[in-house]
Parts: C-alpha cells; sequence; structure tokens
C-alpha cells in the first residue's frame, strides 16, 4: 500500500465531509426558491433532502470504489472477507442472491442495475411456467437455493431518494418486480409482504434506529434458510487511537450525512441477532487497523 493510500484512508472521512457541507448551502438556497418552509425549519426533514442532494452525487462514487466486493458478494462469490479467485471454488461459498428480496435502505437505487445482471425471472402473460413457479416460491415456507431474482422490495424511508431510485428500476426494465417500499426498516411490518428469500444492505444499517431490534426483525422477515446479505462500514476495534479518532469524527457525522453513525458494532450486532445456521460474515480482508471507515462484508443464513 503506498502513502497516499494510507493517508487517503486516514483522512478520507474529512473529505466526505467537506463534500457534505457543501450541498448545505445549495440545500438552503433550494428550499427557499420553493418557499418549502416546512422542510426548511423541520430538521428531520431538512435532513433528508440535504442527504439526498449528497448522495445523488455522492452514490455512484462509493458504488464504484466498493463494486469490486459488492457485485461478487451478491453473486455468492465473497468468503471469510475476501472474493473469491476466478475458477475458484469453495464448498462453503454462499449462494448467490435469489428468489424475493427485500433491499433495505435502497438509496437512489445505485444496486438496481446489478440485481438486473445478477437475473431476474419475471412471469410474460405467456410464460405460465415462470409464472407458477414464482407463485410457487412466495408461497413457500422455505428460502430457495437457485433461480433468478422474482421480487424486490425496495425499503427507503427518503422520499428524495425516491425519483432517482423509480428512475434507475425503470431503466432497468423492472418496474412489474421491484416495489419501493417509502417507509423505514422499523415499519416494514405494517407493508404486510411475505417472507423473503433474501434480504441485502449495503451501507444502511449505519443509518437506520436501534440497530439491534431492527436486524433482529429483519431476521423474522426471512424464510428458513433465507440468506441475508451484508457490507457496512463497523467502529474500530483493531486500534483504540482510531477507535478515539472515530469517535471525534462521528461528532459531526451523523449530524451531516443524514444520521449514518460511525461507530456502530454492526457485525457483532448482527452475529447475535438470532440463531444463523451458518454465518460468513468477516472484516473486509484488505483493510488495515488504521482505517477510519472499515468494512464487514458477507453472508448469514437462517
Ligand atoms: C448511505 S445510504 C446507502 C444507500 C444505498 N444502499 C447505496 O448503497 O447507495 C443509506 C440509506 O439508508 C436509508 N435509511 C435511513 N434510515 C433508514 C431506515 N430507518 N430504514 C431503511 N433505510 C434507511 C437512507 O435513506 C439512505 O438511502
Amino acid at each position: 500500500m503506498t502513502l497516499v493510500e494510507v493517508v487517503q484512508r486516514i483522512v478520507g472521512p474529512w473529505l466526505m465531509l467537506a463534500d457534505a457541507a457543501y450541498y448545505l448551502p445549495h440545500t438552503i438556497v433550494g428550499l427557499i426558491r420553493t418557499r418549502n418552509w416546512s422542510t426548511l425549519f423541520s430538521w428531520s426533514r431538512f435532513q433528508s433532502v440535504w442527504f439526498s442532494r449528497f448522495w445523488a452525487y455522492m452514490g455512484p462514487q462509493v458504488r464504484t470504489g466498493v463494486e469490486p466486493i459488492v457485485v461478487p458478494l451478491l453473486k455468492g462469490r465473497v468468503s471469510h472477507g475476501r472474493k473469491l479467485e476466478d475458477g475458484e471454488t469453495l464448498e462453503t461459498a454462499p449462494l448467490p442472491l435469489s428468489g424475493s428480496v427485500i433491499e433495505v435502505g435502497a438509496g437512489s437505487g445505485m444496486w438496481v442495475s446489478l440485481f438486473k445482471e445478477i437475473g431476474i425471472e419475471t412471469p410474460g402473460k405467456d410464460d405460465s411456467d415462470s409464472d407458477v413457479r414464482q407463485r410457487k416460491a412466495a408461497a413457500s415456507d422455505v428460502a430457495c437455493t437457485s433461480g433468478g431474482i422474482t421480487k424486490i422490495y425496495g425499503v427507503e424511508p427518503n422520499k428524495g431518494n425516491h425519483t432517482a431510485l423509480r428512475q434507475r428500476v425503470h431503466d432497468a426494465g423492472m418496474d412489474d418486480i421491484y416495489e419501493i417500499l417509502p417507509l423505514g426498516v422499523e415499519d416494514i411490518a405494517t407493508a404486510n409482504i411475505p417472507k423473503a428469500d433474501c434480504v441485502v444492505t449495503i451501507l444502511c444499517l449505519c443509518s437506520i434506529p436501534s440497530p439491534r431490534e431492527n436486524i433482529r426483525a429483519l431476521y423474522g422477515y426471512l424464510k428458513p434458510g433465507g440468506r441475508m446479505y451484508v457490507f457496512e462500514h463497523v467502529c474500530n476495534r483493531k486500534h483504540w487511537s482510531i477507535y478515539l479518532y472515530q469517535k471525534f469524527i462521528n461528532l459531526f457525522w451523523p449530524h451531516m450525512v443524514g444520521g449514518c453513525e460511525l461507530q456502530r458494532d454492526t457485525g457483532r450486532y448482527l452475529r447475535e441477532a438470532a440463531p444463523w445456521s451458518k454465518v460468513d460474515l468477516s472484516p473486509l480482508a484488505n483493510e488495515l487497523w488504521f482505517q477510519a471507515v472499515p468494512h464487514v462484508v458477507g453472508v448469514l443464513t437462517k
């Protein structure tokens, strides 16, 4: 690793905060221009609009940075925190994403095109076989282990993200199977959706309220055998100095980055949430002790 890369991994969060700060005056001016006083004077609504503007710019950059691990993760090609080499086989490797999926914190739809790439199973009017298979899968008590994606529920409470998310769903030709749930993970029960084969969480468990309870609730929305695909940033437990450094950054971070918390111990919350039958969740392999924003990656099976 070069010195520049080391410095980037330590000062990276400040650069992100600077980018977020850039969108602050833009957001205020935009709300004044549209005379949207109720949003301007409500901190939670203001924060949501600010974050969605910031994420419209930052989301694609973050995606470029993390897709070398997220793409193989959803394709079942990540184990023990690292991407499997081309041609490498591992009996214990996780399965690819399939069946019905709950995407938590869908944001502006950064991963919609990847779902399409993985494979969608849409029932055509004349394709009664596929239609029957889908209905059987939805009614089944046990998670499917192969085949295409049959349905996606995109859980996204920030309405400021919905236009971009809807557009990406449309561009991917997935209007039939991708349904936006305009609510937070804490309210999924009100949507009354069937249990899912898979749950996907990418950089969002840092932002949800009461993470322990809501992760436990997500476990409850999975069918037996269902899989939870996770890529999340977490607190640094490798070195006390970076832990304290994160704590300092976190004085500003949640206020400027849509309520995101830098120091969540999400890996532990996930392990302790419930009796998983298999856990393949590890720190990201190439990250060292000085990483200010370290990650966990992997798949947990119910
Ligand atoms: C950092 S963004 C990541 C978005 C997307 N997963 C991506 O990779 O581009 C975090 C997302 O979590 C969403 N979020 C915040 N609170 C949430 C909640 N209570 N339930 C579900 N999602 C939430 C935010 O609105 C935001 O879209």
